[in-house]
């Protein structure tokens, strides 16, 4: 079975054609002499061959000055190969030295791949292949070696991986893949603590800022020091360095980076302070420096054999993160979370031209693959499998891939395998989940008599670019059986493995509202005839949050597309329930979150899923009307409800504050629409922290209160990454006809730098994400302005332009002249000179390869 691979004139990497390479490097030796405009690269690369052939190595825009074979100087043959060059040697002995020594520019490095500068300050990213850019090496994986690193500069601080034996001079004793390596030299200032391990090694830990920022770095040791516990304490595994270092930096292309020993990390993902950071913020900083740490076990001892194994690493990291976040705060919001995330970004990538399995089979640029599907998809695909083989078999087959693999690079042939060894179940079917792109539709019938419960489960997988005929999968439901008093009568976890099966429960009840996925069991979209009296049943009685969640998302959704396609009115039914959840008991978190309407996003997919045509003005509408019915039936309860939700005292990141924050903000938000901006004024001026600042500004941008923008302003000009949310504010929150106004107003600033990631996605983001309709104004225009930004983003930085590009994937769900529109832009795209990445994306997004 073929995926996704592009019908293309680019070269395409696929897994089938996987070879070791014939010559291994086990040890790296390399000497940098910094310098912005030309650094020199001395590597000494201990060979030994493992095979029959040459020795292929990976380069990218290095200035080659001397390459020798045991101290022989040799004049290698070098070719063009996928957007670099590659390094070949003939005739090579069993065991030798290979030197090199080339030339790179740090200063010229837009792509932040490879090493580059910002700020001053020298640092590195080189997954997935950014090593190539640094030195002539085996870029890729399963090439394993120890590392010895020596930094040449006049700068304070020179950081690299492992632990330092002398100022500059680094040496990590474990293997490692090219990916892994970082460099870090600057004049940055440290926030340090300890760490004692179960083992009883004492590990140093620093956070490393540049100078002024170092009172936001106290969340991040924090949370560094509780992830280091969790792991210990959740999955045996301890950390095996004597020192641990986090380095903040404010270009970068992703949100962290887990090099061994020297994460490296977006800076908005590792500050945090009360009066510049959110609850979002803090909750972003946790989750990171825990996904990151989490790596040195998941990713670093154990790696990937190649990229088409990104999941084994990633799936898995994401998994114990989530896991950490529901340890640490909330399990049932943080589970709600999750969902939230995975449908908004996985089941739109999924249902879309860039559908592809979680361990994809091809690809022209694998920065391409770092996506939602293989995260967040690759994530359910483990919560199920532990679901299947139960808590104690999950342990004990994850014990196995530690002790069975430690120092290796593995597949997920490898991470399976454990889990049939240690537990004996047969996961060849299971493994579709990994193969088969696509997200299942489960439907469920139901029919009780006589003491008993027939359900029927039905599954289909649809066709995806490549793989138009699916298989059925292992699909766990978790579900429950609740009677017309809210009791429950039955529970248990299924597994659908074929299209369609009957199962039998016992029942005392004929009348039985199922409560199904619960937890969310299976990363499926679920079809159940329930009705609004069965829904009304599991919001109020069902014992799990998730499934009371899902239930009253479901009745809004319901009422915001019969409002979209029939213009019909909010009734008192659906209001009254919201009142009910409103004014009850619940956890103030829950309440923000189920008063919370689905998106704008999610609604367009539903309705297009549907076979509607969904009308991206009409659903903003539909979202407003619905926000202002639940506003009108709370009126007399928002006062008092929101003084309820107050956090006396000062200002704590934890989650019960963070839930009564996002709670008030919610009833902020619905006096709002009643005062006109009234309550929100008196909160932005009495705001001491800035979560309730951000939550205020979002009203007053929404009341389209004049003076708000300016105000805050003036406040926060010296800060980067509060403007950072200034300038996401207003493009969101802007009116949708003149979104891309404000956007291209903003844009058009000096302090908005094509070259700084963080700030141009705040811009392009706001409006491709955060405000639909304003993205997909009638005349065309944002689709215009953001090809315009991607090709000018394309030019320096390819990865995070392919990024961005993706806003035009569900180009096929609209109405035709936006098709036109949106189409018309991919072609632009398509037609200018572009980068590979850029290229990829375009062609697979316009199914340039679907034949
Ligand atoms: N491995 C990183 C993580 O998920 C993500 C990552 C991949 C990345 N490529 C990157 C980060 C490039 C920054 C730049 O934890
Ligand atoms: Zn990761």
């Amino acid at each position: 079975m073929r995926d996704a691979a592009p019908e293309t004139t680019q070269t395409v990497t696929r897994l089938e054609d996987y070879a070791p390479p014939p010559v291994a490097v086990t040890h790296v030796d390399l000497r940098f002499r910094l310098d912005p405009d030309a650094t020199a690269v001395t590597a000494r690369l201990t060979c030994e061959r493992r095979g029959a052939g040459d020795m292929v190595l990976d380069g990218e825009g290095l200035t080659t000055r001397r390459v020798a074979v045991d101290g022989a100087e040799v004049t290698p043959e070098i070719e063009d190969a996928r957007g670099g060059q590659r390094m070949i040697l003939h005739d090579l002995p069993d065991a030798f030295t290979l030197e090199t020594e080339v030339e790179i520019a740090p200063a010229a490095n837009t792509e932040l791949s490879g090493l580059y500068l910002s700020n001053g300050m020298y640092c590195t990213q080189c997954e997935a292949e950014g090593f190539r850019r640094i030195t002539w090496m085996l870029d890729r994986p399963d090439a394993m070696a120890t590392y010895e690193v020596r930094i040449e500069s006049d700068l304070p601080v020179r950081l690299s991986n492992g632990d330092e034996v002398a100022p500059g001079h680094w040496r990590d004793p474990w293997p490692k893949p090219t990916y892994l390596f970082a460099l870090v030299a600057g004049d940055l200032r440290a926030s340090s603590d300890r760490f004692t391990t179960s083992e009883g090694r004492e590990v140093a830990l620093n956070v490393w800022t540049r100078p002024g920022d170092e009172d936001r770095t106290a969340y991040a040791l924090d949370a560094l020091k509780r992830s280091m516990r969790w792991d210990e304490e959740a999955y045996g595994r301890a950390y095996d360095l004597d020192v641990f270092n986090v380095v903040a930096v404010d270009d970068f292309n992703m949100g962290a980076m887990e090099n061994k020993g020297l994460n490296v990390f977006n800076s908005r993902y590792v500050l945090a302070s009360p009066a510049t950071a959110t609850d979002g913020d803090y909750a972003n900083v946790e989750r990171i420096v825990a996904h990151e740490y989490f790596h040195n076990w998941t990713g670093n001892r154990i790696t990937c054999r190649d990229w088409f194994q990104l999941c084994l690493k990633e799936g898995l990291t994401v998994f114990r993160e989530h896991q950490f976040m529901e340890d640490m705060r909330s399990a049932a919001t943080e589970r709600i979370g999750q969902v939230l995330t995975l449908r908004a970004r996985q089941f739109r990538e999924d249902a879309g031209p860039l559908a592809h399995p979680v361990r994809p089979s091809a690809y022209v640029a694998i920065d391409n693959f770092y996506t939602a599907t293989v995260y967040e998809k690759g994530s359910e695909v483990i919560r199920m499998l532990r679901l299947i083989v139960g808590e104690a078999g999950y342990d004990a087959s994850v014990a196995l891939y530690f002790e069975r693999h430690d120092g290796q690079a593995c597949t997920i042939e490898d991470w399976l395998r454990c889990f049939e060894d240690a537990t004996g179940h047969d996961l060849s079917r299971f493994g579709l989940w990994y193969t088969q792109a696509g997200t299942p539709r489960l439907s469920a019938s139901w029919v009780t008599d006589g003491g008993e419960c027939r359900l029927t489960l039905r599954q289909e997988v649809p066709a995806t670019p490549g793989q138009p005929d699916k298989r059925p999968m292992p699909i766990p439901v978790a579900l429950g059986l609740l009677d017309r008093d809210g009791a429950e009568v039955a529970s248990d976890t299924l597994v659908l493995t074929e299209a369609e099966a009957e199962f039998v429960l016992p029942c005392p009840s004929d009348d039985v509202v199922p409560s199904l996925l619960r937890g969310f069991s299976a990363p499926v979209v679920l079809d159940a005839p329930l009705t609004d009296a069965d829904r009304l049943v599991l919001l109020a009685h069902d014992p799990d949050p998730f499934a009371r969640w899902e239930a009253g998302r479901a009745l809004a959704k319901d009422r915001l597309a019969r409002r979209v396609v029939d213009g019909a009115a909010f009734d008192d039914g659906w209001l009254d329930a919201v009142h009910a959840l409103a004014t009850g008991g619940a956890d103030p978190a829950f309440k923000a979150l189920a008063l919370a309407l689905p998106s704008e996003d999610d609604l367009a997919a539903s309705l297009h899923a549907g076979g509607a045509t969904p009308d991206p003005d009409a659903i903003w509408a539909a979202r407003r009307d619905a926000g202002r019915a639940v506003a009108r039936r709370l009126e007399a309860d928002l006062p008092a409800l929101r003084a309820a939700a107050a956090t006396p005292g000062p200002y704590r990141p934890e989650a019960g504050d963070a839930g009564k924050r996002a709670w008030a903000a919610t009833l902020l938000r619905l006096m709002t629409m009643l005062d006109g901006g009234d309550a929100a004024r008196a909160a932005f001026a009495a705001a001491d922290n800035m979560t309730d600042r951000m939550a205020a500004f979002a009203c007053l941008l929404e009341a389209r209160d004049p003076d708000a923008a300016a105000a805050f302003e003036r406040d926060w000009r010296h800060d980067r990454l509060v403007m950072d949310k200034w300038f996401m504010a207003q493009v969101a929150h802007a009116e949708p006809a003149v979104a891309v106004d404000v956007a291209a107003r903003l844009a058009a600033r000096d302090d908005v730098p094509v070259t700084n990631p963080n700030r141009f996605r705040m811009v392009v983001g706001g409006l491709t994400g955060a405000n639909p309709a304003g993205f997909h104004r009638a005349d065309g225009a944002g689709y215009d302005w953001v090809a315009d930004r991607v090709l000018e983003l394309d030019a320096g930085n390819p990865q995070a332009a392919a990024r961005m590009s993706t806003a035009f994937e569900t180009w096929r769900r609209y109405d035709a002249d936006r098709q036109a529109g949106m189409r018309g832009a991919l072609d632009r795209i398509a037609a200018a000179s572009i980068s590979r990445d850029l290229r990829e994306m375009v062609e697979r997004m316009r199914g340039d390869g679907d034949g």
